[in-house]
């Protein structure tokens, strides 16, 4: 370990090279990186890039996906294999989610999304060069070849969850899903194995709420030729058939007590005996798990064991309502519109702004697959082209009366501004955002900072933001430290 003084030091002669094809993009990050003390190296293409990595010992490079000649992703994978210890922070304009899972899975240090936040930037620039150079162990794996990606959405929750598979697919790492029914669950843990090392391997799937218990057993370990009453052959289970590639658990929560004590030790020990059999198996399986219950509930119940759930949770993805993403709405109606009109044999459809307001407002109880689904019937009903506002099925306008604790931030937002908004369109008013902004940003950075006492630093990073820009705000918004709290 470095002493901190010349950790410090080296932070600040850091070499970073930037390599973008667009002018503004050098300027800017040129400006922002040599104001922070780094030393920026520029490049317009891989070749130039190529001279500055020989000639400097860069530490970081900034890289642009879409160049001219040669792409920025497959370029962070050559040179990474060159410079190991290099840390790369891949930027583009157009992110998708096989680039920012292909990223991931190459070792990159963080993705983003343009046009960028500077601020971010520099908390970004700053993360990475903390990470010592000697601790940095890169699984990569081979980059699968690009076919349509499985998920849709362009939210901050699945720009990380794209992120997340990037990183877990590199690795063998178990994996829980939780999230509620119809959020995706099932398409994550097919994506994860089909951007693993074990894509060209079985993706075995057991719904553990969907088979009887009594023939779940039977289902996961298989069983020998008269092992039981109709066991008339022998037959392989999951366990057996996913022993090369993926096992995913689906819905965990639902599976049986005894059952969860036998597939405990399966994933300890990586063996097990079909049932009726002595003929030890073992296997090298990878396991994701998924349910759509909240296990700590399950386990507080006894109806979850806690050593499992240990053994799952080794890798957690959560994933968020729809409710709470509703930015995705209209990508996904999209999405679902040109799958349909493959799918169904219908023409292309459209829908029309207003029909398409009442979609993103309504709450989705059955998330992305009941959306999927009225797409689906909307799609089928339409004979004109473009479904209107009146063709949507009443139950979309329904406000759902949610009780003060369980509405939204978002939901009792759009309530108060409904008003404001109508107000300003009437008369043109040309300073909304100026007026709407302070009003949410004034609660919350009172609140946060009557609760960090003062403490801007401490705010800041709560808030992920840069202390400056906190401070700014502090400053035009007026707000005062009453108490005299600061620290
Ligand atoms: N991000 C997404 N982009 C596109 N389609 C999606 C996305 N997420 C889910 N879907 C679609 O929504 C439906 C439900 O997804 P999935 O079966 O993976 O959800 P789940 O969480 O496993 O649901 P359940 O808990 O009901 O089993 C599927 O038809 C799937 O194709
Ligand atoms: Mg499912």
């Amino acid at each position: 370990m470095s002493k901190p003084a010349e950790t410090e030091q080296s932070k600040e002669s850091s070499k970073i090279l930037v390599l973008d094809d667009e002018h503004s993009i050098r300027w800017v990050l040129e400006r922002t990186l040599s104001q922070a003390g780094y030393i920026p190296h520029l490049a317009t293409d891989v070749p130039e890039a190529r001279q500055h990595l020989g000639k400097h010992s860069i530490r970081l490079a900034l890289v642009d996906i879409n160049l001219p000649g040669q792409d920025g992703l497959s370029f962070a994978r050559e040179i990474l294999e060159e410079y190991p210890s290099l840390m790369i922070i891949v930027m583009t304009g157009q992110s998708t989610m096989y680039n920012t899972v292909e990223a991931m899975k190459a070792g990159v240090f963080d993705y983003v999304t343009k046009p960028f936040d500077i601020d971010e930037i520099e908390e970004l620039v700053k993360r990475a060069l903390r990470v010592p150079l000697n601790t940095r162990e890169i699984t990569r794996i081979k980059s699968r070849k690009k076919e349509d990606d499985l998920l849709t959405g362009q939210s901050k929750v699945m720009h990380d969850l794209y992120k997340a598979i990037g990183r877990v697919s590199a690795t063998d790492l178990t994996v829980l899903i939780q999230g509620e029914s119809g959020t995706g669950k099932e398409l994550i843990a097919r994506s994860i194995h089909q951007h693993s090392l074990r894509a060209s391997q079985p993706f075995v799937a057991i719904n553990c709420a969907a088979i009887p218990s009594e023939l779940m057993e039977s289902e996961l370990f298989g069983h020998e030729k008269g092992a039981f009453t109709g066991a008339t052959d022998r037959k392989r289970g999951k366990l057996e058939l996913a022993s090369q590639g993926t096992l995913f658990l689906d819905e965990i929560g639902d599976m049986p007590m005894r059952l969860q004590s036998k597939l405990l030790r399966v994933l300890q020990e990586k063996q097990f005996e079909r049932l009726g059999g002595h003929e030890l198996i073992t296997t090298n399986m990878r396991v994701i798990a998924a349910t759509h219950h909240d296990l700590e509930n399950l386990i507080n119940n006894s109806q979850f064991r806690t050593d499992l759930y240990y053994r799952l949770n080794v890798f957690p993805v959560n994933i968020a309502s729809l409710r709470e993403r509703r930015e995705d709405i209209p990508v996904l109606v999209e999405h679902f519109l040109q799958k349909g009109s493959k799918e169904m044999a219908v023409g292309c459809k459209a829908v029309e702004p207003e029909a398409m307001s009442v979609l993103a407002r309504y709450n989705w109880p059955g998330n992305i697959r009941e959306l999927e689904n009225t797409v689906k019937s909307l799609m089928i009903t339409n004979v004109t082209g473009t479904i209107m506002l009146d063709s949507l099925p009443k139950n979309l306008f329904k406000r759902q009366p949610l009780p003060d604790s369980e509405e939204s931030l978002e939901e009792v937002a759009s309530r108060k501004l409904e008003a404001l908004v109508k107000d300003a369109v009437q008369f043109d008013r040309g300073s909304l955002m100026a007026e709407v902004l302070p009003q949410v940003e004034r609660p919350l950075l009172n609140l946060l900072l009557e609760q960090t006492r003062w403490n801007q630093q401490r705010a800041a990073r709560i808030l992920g933001i840069n202390r400056n820009t906190l401070r700014k705000k502090i400053e035009t918004l007026g707000l005062k430290n009453q108490r005299g709290l600061e620290k």
